[in-house]
């Protein structure tokens, strides 16, 4: 990293600026979620029951558990998007530890800006902005000048293979191994401390998921705090520094 960089990006000023004593940026604890379906007579779906982890830097912490048992529903809730129905979710920032359950929308951005980056497993395109910006961004965000961003970015989409004829069109009709390495690309250039990656490597080729192994190994030798999931086990036991099993919520009463 260099010196520039840590000036101008919020997010990797924050890993720099954090207390390197401070191993832990997750601590998870007795978390659950319920979804209530509101259209099918409020019927309640349990889905995490109790989970309880730490997670610091350098670790890949890697979720793992059949389908349907709750691994994209606990990131959703680690980058807020979904709010967790008990127990807690504590994030470090520069500041100290911050309650992320329950938290002010404003609080949530600021973590997301500083602290928490999300690698969806389907990139959310915003439509007219071309690849390079759409990668830029976060950078940009973290007050990075224009052209340093696009620098970054396109080095990044080098790397990723993304072809430079692409790089100037939204990533709207892209292929799904386009449109994921472009997304991988915007997860991992804000340098947040703690990235949070969802099956970044379920649509790349055998050439491409090894660049995103070594962007994974790379971060987590920056001290950066990763926490994922992949189904694929190669990568899975390329990049895991600790397994996280996530079990079937048991609901209560349950018939057989
Ligand atoms: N917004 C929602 N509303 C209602 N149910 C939901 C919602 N999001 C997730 N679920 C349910 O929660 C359960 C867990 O879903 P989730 O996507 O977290 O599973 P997963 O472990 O990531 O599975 P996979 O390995 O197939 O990706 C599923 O039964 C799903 O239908
Ligand atoms: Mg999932």
């Amino acid at each position: 990293m260099n010196a520039s960089h840590s000036l101008v990006s919020t997010a990797a000023a924050t890993l720099s600026a954090m207390d390197s004593r401070a191993q832990t940026l997750v601590q998870v604890s007795g978390l659950g979620k319920m979804f209530t379906l509101h259209n099918q007579g409020g019927i309640r779906l349990p889905v995490l029951q109790d989970v309880t982890f730490e997670a610091g830097r350098g670790d890949c912490l890697v979720l793992s558990g059949p389908s349907g048992t709750g691994k994209s529903t606990l990131l959703r809730c680690l980058y807020g998007n979904y709010l967790a129905t008990e127990g807690s979710i504590r994030i470090r920032d520069t500041q100290g530890w911050v309650e992320l359950t329950g938290a002010s929308e404003q609080t949530i951005l600021r973590l997301r800006r500083n602290v928490i980056g999300y690698v969806s497993q389907f990139l959310r395109v915003i439509p007219r902005v071309s690849t390079l910006d759409v990668v830029a961004e976060p950078l940009r965000a973290g007050g990075m000048e224009a052209e340093a961003a696009r620098e970054r970015a396109a080095g990044l989409l080098h790397r990723l293979n993304v072809p430079q004829r692409l790089w100037g069109l939204p990533p709207a009709t892209f292929s799904g191994g386009e449109q994921q390495r472009v997304n991988i690309a915007r997860g991992f250039i804000g340098g947040h401390p703690v990235l949070l990656l969802d099956e970044p490597t379920a649509s790349l080729d055998a050439d491409n998921r090894a660049v995103v192994i070594a962007l994974i190994r790379e971060a987590v030798a920056e001290g950066r705090c990763l926490i994922g999931i992949f189904h694929d086990e190669a990568v899975r036991d390329e990049v895991a520094t600790r397994i996280l099993p996530i079990e079937p919520a048991v609901t209560a009463g349950a018939l057989e």
